[in-house]
């Protein structure tokens, strides 16, 4: 069975949220008792006491009782100003915690290393031969994440019963392919490799015996994948997990990254109004299998564009219009759009840039296509997230 070990705050010493936030706020909460306490006695005891000296008896007997209430005023106050430092060090701890390193180990998914021979040719596009090329970084933190590498029966395990819509470009199809060489092997491989790349098609496949539905959906525009939101919803049918990534061919083909945004927007929009937005505090029954999950919540993930080498571009109006400059665009676009978690969105980002720029030139002979490497490392990071999801 799949395990995952999550951490605590004492083997991720590079945290500096929560653990040092705590102390702190008790010590504050400490002195504040201390200083409604000196308050109490600076602003009435001495005064008080220095005009009993010239008053008459029965203005002193006045006084006192005046200074008897506020001292008791006083008392009460400081063990009410402790009850809220003990019940706030209570909330501070177990469930908060194992939040928290659901999001650190999360956002440590993408320490990926790459260790590649050149690609040679298109035949290696989305499978890397010799399985591995790529693996976890072996810091200390990310260790104690304890990604897991996905072997064939953990993989099918952790698919079973699932439908998965996978929605894109060409980077999204390489995306398939690596999925597939995962749960099928290279020989059931190698006999759908013709339909798989089949130019500007739909691909469908299920897969016997796990009952594992797996679609490819051609969407070059974000557009397209706006009308498959559409569609999902006339159908009352959603995927359990929709990977979904669009906009090399608006890059090439619009080149407007405003034009982009807007879309993008358009996206959100539709997507916020059908699933619900903060996916981290509903918790699913134990257990790996994605496919039992309600309808109501999709696992969602947004392929990002992957890092353009411009001389490297294999036409001239590649290499003219799909420069840095507007890929970087198209980047804060994406981040403006609100479509990705981190700015509050639906979409948990698999980033694509992040671990082409990793594997570096080696891995691409068009500047654009990567090696299996690349997109096997981002179908892991995403079965690791659902992994942690689904705990
Ligand atoms: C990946 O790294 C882990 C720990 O750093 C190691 O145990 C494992 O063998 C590595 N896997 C590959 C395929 O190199
Ligand atoms: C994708 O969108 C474009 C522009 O709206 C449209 O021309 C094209 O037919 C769409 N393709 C698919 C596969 O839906």
């Amino acid at each position: 069975m799949i395990y995952v070990n999550i951490p605590t705050f004492e083997s991720t010493n590079n945290s500096n949220t929560n653990p040092t936030l705590t102390p702190n706020f008790h010590q504050m909460l400490r002195t504040l008792q201390f200083r409604v306490l000196a308050a109490c006695v600076v602003l009435f005891v001495v005064p008080m006491a220095m005009a009993g000296w010239h008053l008459s008896r029965n203005k002193m007997l006045f006084f006192s009782g005046a200074l008897f209430i506020t001292l008791t005023v006083c008392v009460h106050l400081i063990p009410y100003l402790a009850s809220i430092s003990t019940s706030s060090s209570s909330f501070s701890s177990s469930s908060v915690l194992v939040l928290e390193n659901r999001f650190i180990c999360i956002s440590l998914l993408h320490e990926i290393v790459f260790d590649v021979k050149p690609i040679g040719g298109i035949e290696n596009l989305g499978v890397s031969s010799n399985y591995g090329g790529w693996n976890w970084s072996n810091s200390a933190p990310v260790v104690a994440c304890g990604f897991e590498n996905f072997g064939v029966s953990d993989a099918l395990d952790m698919l079973k019963g699932s439908w998965v819509v996978v929605a894109g470009d060409s980077q999204a199809r390489l995306v398939v392919v690596s999925l597939l060489s995962l749960v099928l092997g290279s020989e059931e491989m190698d006999s759908i490799r013709g339909d798989l790349f089949k130019r500007h098609s739909d691909y469908q496949i299920v897969i016997d015996g796990i009952g594992m539905k797996l679609d490819f959906r051609w969407a070059p525009y974000v557009m397209n994948l706006t009308d498959l939101m559409v569609e999902f919803k006339r159908n009352k049918n959603f995927p359990d997990v929709l990977v979904m990534g669009a906009g090399l061919w608006h890059m090439l083909h619009v080149t407007n990254s405003w034009d982009y945004g807007v879309s993008l927007r358009l996206l959100r929009d539709l997507v916020v109004s059908l699933v619900p937005a903060s996916r981290e505090f509903d918790t699913h029954g134990p257990g790996p299998a994605v496919g039992s999950n309600s309808i109501q919540s999709p696992h969602l993930f947004w392929l990002g564009m992957p890092m353009l080498i411009n001389s490297m571009l294999n036409t001239e109006k590649k290499r003219d219009k799909m420069t840095n400059a507007l890929r970087d665009a198209y980047d804060k676009q994406l981040y403006g759009s609100k479509l990705l978690h981190q700015s509050g969105g639906p979409f948990l980002l698999l980033n694509i840039l992040s671990l082409s720029w990793k594997c570096g030139t080696m891995c691409t002979d068009d500047g654009m296509h990567y090696h299996g490497a690349v997109y096997e490392a981002a179908v892991h990071i995403m079965l690791n997230e659902l992994l942690i999801e689904s705990r």
